[in-house]
């Protein structure tokens, strides 16, 4: 089987890694990939939103099956046009990628099927906004209804606060993906995330991870993309899994379906688990990046089979197999991330780093340049580990850490603090 599969980071690498272990594989295309999907596939220089280079690369070499990493390729169309081409696709049609694109037209599905979410209104003008806003409690959550990002939430402690973010937010800070947006409850609890794969009638559920979104220990400084994960997440006792499934995503499945808008793909659900149960934050169409690479770390199952048939309507009798050991991932990104920095700094002692027991290490804002490898992106380098205990993969993690040589980069010293703290009590 030729699989292209789209996208550049940690995530892309590690999906690179796991098909490439499979027995299916004839050929495997990356596009654009990084310096370590080019050791296991071919590189081609096409980016993940170039969708008609993406469409005639696939049919020029008759690609069987294409993965999409990120999500801006489906909010393009990118499946569709795959779909329409009869080139089979792992990612959601642009109307079913909604559920990430657009968070009113989340929040409205949700009300609609009872799935348990924070209460919210949905505004376009600034007067109704703020007289809603005062019927809420602080925190306060105003979000941008489109895709920012991950930039386009704020989460406001006192009223005046947050009526500046409403004004900021339809005052054109987000461009159109301001023009509408979702106030919501603020939700308590410990925030994890649950996916699942679904073909948009069956559905085969994966595993729980939690990551690190603030760039500092102590989880404090900026948002990022994430700066660490883990998997198991402790949090995700098997019956708040379960809830999760019957809650959450199988009504979201059911749903998607019946508007004539099957999803077929990841779903991503974004989560608070609080005292009354889980309830979904977002759901993202894709992999979340790095958890998918601390999942791909776990999985035992060939996952092959498993991206075709949710690609083309054949999930029924499917599964996962994991394994219980944990893994952890810590991210070395490049000093300045979240905010500007400087590319080009020369990183040793990477492949040295790999061999030890246990560890992998996945690239994402890497290039070879004359020197040697160098740093090209703000999240450089994801060191992941297994272990037979989170305490035991998160020091192997940093053990590795410890190996490479990159003066510019920095990492957070405390990843998976909740986990840890769960298994010492
Ligand atoms: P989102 O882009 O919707 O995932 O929001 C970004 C982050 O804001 C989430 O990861 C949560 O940490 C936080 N957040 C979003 N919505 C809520 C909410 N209703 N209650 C509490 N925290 C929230
Ligand atoms: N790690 C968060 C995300 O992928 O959006």
């Amino acid at each position: 089987m030729k699989i292209l599969l789209t996208g550049s980071g940690g995530r892309e690498h590690a999906l690179a890694w796991k098909i490439a272990q499979s027995p299916l594989l004839t050929e495997l295309h990356c596009a654009p990939g990084n310096p370590g999907t080019a050791a296991l596939g071919t590189n081609v220089p096409l980016k993940d939103t170039d969708i008609d280079g993406i469409v005639a690369h696939a049919s020029e070499k008759a690609i069987d099956l294409v993965v999409v990493g990120p999500e801006a390729p489906l909010a393009l169309g990118l499946a569709d046009r795959l779909n329409k081409a009869g080139i089979p696709c792992f990612g959601p049609s642009q109307e079913a990628a909604r559920i990430e694109s657009s968070k009113g037209y989340l929040k409205d599905l949700c009300a609609e099927h009872n799935i348990p979410t924070a209460a919210y209104g949905r505004f376009e003008e600034a007067t109704a906004a703020k007289a809603f806003l005062a019927s809420m409690c602080a925190p306060y959550v105003i979000k941008a209804d489109g895709l920012a990002a991950g930039k386009g939430v704020i989460i406001a402690e006192t009223l005046p606060e947050a009526e500046t973010a409403i004004d900021e937010m339809l005052g054109g800070r987000f461009g159109e993906a301001g023009a509408e947006i979702v106030i919501e409850e603020f939700l308590p609890g410990e925030e994890a995330s649950f996916f699942a794969i679904t073909d948009g009638t069956h559905i085969v559920p994966m595993i729980g991870a939690q990551d690190h979104k603030r760039a500092f220990d102590g989880d404090t400084g900026p948002n990022t993309g994430g700066m660490g994960a883990y998997s198991p997440a402790p949090v995700f006792t098997p019956d708040v899994q379960q809830q999760v499934m019957s809650q959450i995503i199988e009504p979201t499945v059911k749903a998607l379906a019946a508007r004539g808008t099957p999803y077929c793909g990841v779903l991503y659900a974004g989560l608070m688990i609080g005292p009354d149960g889980p309830r979904l934050i977002e759901y993202n169409a894709r992999f979340g990046d790095p958890e998918c690479q601390v999942m791909m770390r776990r999985m035992q199952s060939d996952i092959v089979p498993i991206l075709m048939g949710a690609a083309t309507g054949k999930l029924d009798g499917q599964s996962f197999q994991w394994t219980d050991e944990t893994a952890a991932l810590v991210v070395l990104a490049n000093q300045g991330y979240p905010g500007s920095y400087e590319k080009g700094s020369l990183i040793k002692g990477v492949e040295e780093a790999g061999t030890l027991h246990g560890v992998e290490i996945f690239h994402a804002g890497t290039a070879i340049a004359d020197g040697g490898l160098t740093a090209t992106g703000g999240r450089v380098l994801n060191v992941t580990a297994t272990g037979k205990t989170g305490r035991d993969a998160i020091r192997q993690a940093y053990i590795a850490v410890d190996r490479i040589d990159w003066p510019e980069g920095f990492c957070r010293q405390d990843i998976g603090w909740r986990m840890l703290e769960r298994e010492e009590t």
